[in-house]
């Protein structure tokens, strides 16, 4: 038996531009994606017993937060990293016909909210993609698959999942899964608000096609300013280029989180955005110590609870 760990890390959407809906239920969009420092272990046990059904490679996928099971994360096939495990010793069967590979116990230790806005289940899968990819290489004694094949995996596996293997700070354009890096300077540091409940991100997306369809909503796609925001490394000039399109939908489905915008401005945020699709309110700050400042301001506020953290973050982690 062996055991195989990596970090995770979450992210948040400095620009979120919504274009056209397309034909596959997806929008075309232009986000700039930041890695930050709140990840998950994601922790793949090798089992001695070995399958060549790819339907058996994964034995048990379990999910805990501080020592409790979570209730809302599946720990079935439903979940991403179970199928990015499937995923990858597929591609491995594509390529050595016959070959068995050993079962895996998937176990991820999670810091990252669910259903959160902060691609969690993304980056879990992401994380499981580049352990199964060096299990199973070290088995079968072959070269691994490397990221540019785990990059198409991701993308078959969610919009979100290709940047979370790479983190940083990209551009996504497509369905986000498009991936160029961008330029950032310094670091920035952030107050997350969680929401005690989570928001399902294709309610989000059809909610925004709901307020199209009645009011004038423009699709934000240019990303200079923000681009050059991140040039500068000046957190004051990336506060005034923060923008999201899917905010006016998260918060006409939970209209709360305008209470938690407001209080964070309130407590001296630099400026403050939903994060993703929600219900996450991302808040920026000057530095750490302002961003301690500020998260102990709203403790305290109901429904939600606070942690900082600061991007860029690599993506997958290994050891
Ligand atoms: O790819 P993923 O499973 O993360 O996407 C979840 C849902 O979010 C999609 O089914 C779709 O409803 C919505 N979505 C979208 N356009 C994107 C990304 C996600 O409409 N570019």
């Amino acid at each position: 038996m062996s055991i195989w760990h990596a970090a995770a890390h979450s992210k948040v959407n400095l620009h979120l531009g919504v274009g056209d809906a397309r034909e596959d239920g997806y929008h075309e969009l232009v986000t700039v994606f930041q890695g930050l420092n709140i990840a998950d272990d994601v922790t793949l046990r090798v089992q001695d017993t070995y399958v060549a059904e790819i339907a058996e490679v994964v034995h048990s996928c379990r999910a805990e937060a501080a020592g409790q099971r979570m209730l809302d994360v599946p720990e079935d096939r439903r979940n991403l990293a179970w199928r990015a495990v499937e995923s990858v010793a597929a591609a491995y069967a594509k390529k050595h016909a016959g070959a068995a590979f050993p079962v895996v116990d998937i176990h991820m230790n999670k810091r990252i909210p669910a259903a959160g806005g902060m691609a969690g289940g993304s980056a879990d899968a992401a994380a499981a993609l580049v352990l199964a990819d060096r299990i199973y290489a070290q088995h079968l004694q072959v070269a691994e698959l490397g990221m540019g094949k785990l990059t198409e995996l991701a993308a078959d596996l969610g919009a979100d999942v290709p940047f979370m293997l790479h983190g940083n700070t990209m551009l996504g354009t497509g369905r986000g899964d498009e991936l160029t890096s961008l330029m950032s300077r310094g670091s920035y540091h952030w107050v997350m608000a969680l929401s005690n409940k989570g928001l399902s991100t294709p309610e989000v997306f059809h909610k925004l096609d709901e307020l199209r369809a009645k009011e004038e909503l423009h699709a934000h796609l240019d990303i200079t300013e923000v681009s050059q925001a991140l040039l500068s490394g000046d957190p004051y000039r990336l506060a005034g280029s923060l923008h999201n399109d899917l905010q006016p939908a998260a918060l006409s489905l939970r209209p709360d989180l305008r209470t938690t915008l407001v209080a964070g401005e309130r407590a001296g945020a630099l400026a403050g955005i939903v994060s993703g699709s929600g219900p996450t309110i991302a808040l920026l700050c000057a530095d750490e110590e302002h961003a301690l400042e500020v998260s102990g301001e709203l403790v305290g506020l109901r429904g939600v609870r606070v942690v900082h953290t600061s991007g860029p973050a690599p993506g997958v982690e290994v050891g």
